[in-house]
């Protein structure tokens, strides 16, 4: 298994002065729209929590609405589908795990509402995974299958996943997407921008946080030199 690798460049949101990049979240909320939540739910994030990706109000009312959320009939109480709401979250597309295991190879797909937190530089994770389809390496292939090594009908090759092998297959394809800002969409782009929309839905309030450690650390700083300050007027004149 391969360790995670960052994108060239870096994300953003990397290191103690990091910043959301605001137009890289949507970029990568359109890929989870248009390709993941095919499979993946977000249970964890409300479409309300969009209006922090810098969407108004009445943007996320409208983007809320082109989702179907679990509801019931009013008349025959029966279960059904409506509209979503802002305050609804995203809904799993499958209705229970046994259908979802049935669609995917006896594989389900987990929510990814916390993915990045799951696993190990879970940003990185991302990236690497969904751009990291790749065909293996021949001369160790050739290694591998002299030890009866086969990747098994079904999975997809992937060095970034746990046991090599996973049920999902590979995503992303160059413009498989049209981003409304023009970006191109390559399989590294579209890999950073998801990865970077999952580090949002997994941990919203990480750039308050690396800023509010800065403030502590300026704080503990006046709060040591006005503790020495009042030891000195203390002492004042006292041998
Ligand atoms: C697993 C991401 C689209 C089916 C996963 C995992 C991640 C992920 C992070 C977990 C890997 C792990 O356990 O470490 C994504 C992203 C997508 C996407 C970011 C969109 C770009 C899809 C789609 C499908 C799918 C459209 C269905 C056709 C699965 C399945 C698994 C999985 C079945 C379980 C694999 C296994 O345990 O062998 N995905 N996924 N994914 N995904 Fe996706």
């Amino acid at each position: 298994k391969e360790k995670p690798v960052a994108p060239e460049g870096g994300f953003s949101f990397d290191g103690p002065l990091g910043k959301w990049d605001y137009a890289q979240l949507q970029r990568g909320y359109a890929v989870y729209k248009q390709v993941c939540s095919a499979c993946h739910g977000l249970k964890y994030v409300a479409f309300r929590n969009l209006e922090e990706l810098g969407y108004t109000e009445a943007q996320v009312r409208a983007e809320a609405a082109t989702w179907n959320v679990p509801g019931i009939d009013p008349n025959t109480g029966e279960a059904t589908t409506r509209p979503g709401e802002p305050t609804d979250y995203f809904p799993n597309p499958y209705p229970n795990d046994v259908a979802a295991a049935a669609a995917n190879n006896n594989a389900i797909p987990p929510d990814l509402s916390l993915m990045t937190k799951a696993r190990k530089d879970g940003t990185n994770y991302v990236y690497s995974l969904l751009n990291g389809y790749v065909d293996p390496d021949p001369e160790k292939l050739a290694k591998a299958q002299e030890n009866g090594f086969e990747t098994p009908p079904g999975l997809y090759f992937n060095p970034w996943f746990s046991n090599v092998n996973l049920a999902m297959p590979p995503q992303l394809y160059p413009d498989l997407i049209t981003y409304d800002d023009g970006t191109e969409a390559t399989v590294p782009q579209m890999s950073a921008d998801i990865a970077a929309f999952l580090t949002w839905t997994a941990e919203p309030s990480l750039v308050q946080r690396k800023q509010t450690g800065w403030f502590v650390i300026a704080f503990l700083i006046f709060a040591t030199g006005l503790a020495f300050l009042s030891y000195k007027q203390i002492w004042a004149g006292k041998k």
